[in-house]
């Protein structure tokens, strides 16, 4: 499938979190259990305490976001600038076609372009092994509580080489 990538905006936020939902419902369902897809991705419309922590913590990382060639939203992500991985989603009708790969590549370029000497990642058993072929380690497993269930991700980190100056 054919995708361009740009930056992600505040804008994109409510369309961000219409994809979170379905891709947590819909991929994520194949590892998690119906309650912690409902504890991870609450349906419905997104509350204005979410749309304001989203817009806060994308206003200090580099987001990036897949669009199709007809301009569908395929995947989105962001990576904090204190080196954390905080959203990977895909759209489940773009899902294995290497958008995640993709979304992740950039993000790691940006940050070693910036100078960030280590990034980690909770990620969750689907996007584990994606995250290990683009060179993360795995930890050890850790859990995240939402709404009283318990959730198991993956604590992962990345050392970047850094870039020498041209
Ligand atoms: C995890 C997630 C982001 C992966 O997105 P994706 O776009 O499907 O990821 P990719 O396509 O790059 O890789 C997924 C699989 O497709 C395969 N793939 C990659 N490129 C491909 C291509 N061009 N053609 C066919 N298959 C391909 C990969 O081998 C990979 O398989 P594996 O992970 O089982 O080893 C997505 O499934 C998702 O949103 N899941 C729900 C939420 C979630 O878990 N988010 C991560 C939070 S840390």
């Amino acid at each position: 499938m054919k995708i361009t990538l740009d930056t992600l905006a505040d804008a994109d936020i409510p369309a961000c979190h219409a994809l979170f939902v379905d891709a947590v419902h819909t991929l994520g369902r194949r590892h998690y259990n119906e309650a912690q897809c409902a504890a991870w991705a609450p349906s419905g419309t997104m509350p204005d305490s979410w749309r304001d922590g989203w817009a806060k913590r994308l206003s200090r990382a580099w987001g990036v976001k897949a669009l199709s060639e007809d301009g569908r939203l395929a995947g989105f992500a962001w990576l904090l600038s204190d080196g954390e991985f905080d959203m990977l989603f895909v759209a489940p009708w773009a899902a294995g076609q290497g958008v995640g790969t993709r979304l992740v590549g950039a993000l790691v370029y940006e940050a070693d372009a910036a100078g960030l000497a280590e990034l980690t990642a909770y990620a969750s058993h689907g996007a584990r092994p994606l995250f290990e072929r683009a060179g993360f380690t795995t930890l050890r497993d850790n859990l995240v509580w939402r709404d009283g269930v318990a959730i198991e991700n993956w604590i992962m980190k990345k050392a970047l080489p850094g870039r020498e100056a041209t």
